[in-house]
């Protein structure tokens, strides 16, 4: 495989970027990266990324658009120092993150669907998929997997819900800069993460307005309203009936 490596320390994780041109998934390189490794290894902060994803993926069993060189697809290995049950904070973190990349190139218009699709103009540029392999209910390791849809001048007819930072902003985007940005962001909101992770939840409820308000249709069709996220970065709905639950993981 054609591969080159970065190093970058930052200031919670070090890392140790695997540059590739091709390969089916970043994701699931990375799972072979860890699994070929002998398991006293700090995994934690290899990363990589790829010019073309010949299988990308995407939550719910979904492909991922995977362009050659228009898009950004990277996945990291982390270990985050959190309780088990509070993982799924870790989509949420990088959406944070992602946000606050996408708002140095954007002011306005910049919103998540819950759990973790980044939207511009109510339209989709990025998805996370967080995978995680565990023995015996102890984490081994998590990996993050982002795909940004930066160049793209025109998608398939059936992306229609798609859009690119380049249409938003109207001129290309230097994809190494925006990785730079982002690999700092992670790096920034990881620690929050790890040292507060209320602070994440409080974060995502400030910039996004899936949040709070938000009408829905369940996809058991009932509906309700946002009201918030649960510790574990679960969304509260308050349904028609005044009863309410919790979503940890849905297509809305
Ligand atoms: C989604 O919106 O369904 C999640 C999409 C995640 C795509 C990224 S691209 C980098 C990494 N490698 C993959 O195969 N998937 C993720």
């Amino acid at each position: 495989m054609n591969r080159s490596l970065t190093t970058l320390f930052l200031s919670r994780l070090n890392i140790t970027l695997h540059r590739l041109k091709v390969v089916d998934s970043t994701n699931t390189y990375l799972k072979s990266v860890a699994s070929n490794l002998p398991s006293s290894t700090n995994l934690e902060g290899i990363a990589a990324t790829a010019e073309m994803q010949t299988s990308g993926r995407g939550r719910m069993g979904r492909t991922w658009y995977s362009p050659t060189g228009e898009g950004l697809y990277l996945s990291l290995l982390l270990k985050p120092r959190l309780e088990i049950e509070r993982l799924p904070l870790l989509a949420l973190t990088c959406a944070i993150a992602v946000y606050e990349t996408l708002h140095r190139y954007l002011e306005q218009g910049i919103d998540i669907k819950w759990p973790n699709d980044l939207l511009v103009h109510n339209r989709k540029v990025c998805g996370i998929l967080c995978e995680a392999a565990f023995e015996r209910s102890e984490l081994l390791y998590a990996i993050a997997g982002i795909g940004v849809n930066l160049n793209q001048k025109e998608f398939p007819e059936e992306l229609n819900s798609a859009t690119s930072l380049r249409i938003a902003v109207g001129y290309e985007i230097d994809k190494e800069d925006f990785l730079h940005e982002l690999l700092n962001q992670i790096d920034r909101w990881y620690a929050v993460l790890e040292s507060n992770s209320d602070e994440i939840r409080q974060a995502w409820t400030n910039r996004f307005s899936y949040a709070y308000g938000k009408k829905l249709l369940l996809p058991d069709g009932c509906s309700g309203t946002t009201r918030g996220l649960t510790a574990s970065g679960s969304l509260l709905i308050e349904l028609e009936d005044g009863t309410s639950r919790t979503l940890r993981d849905a297509d809305l």
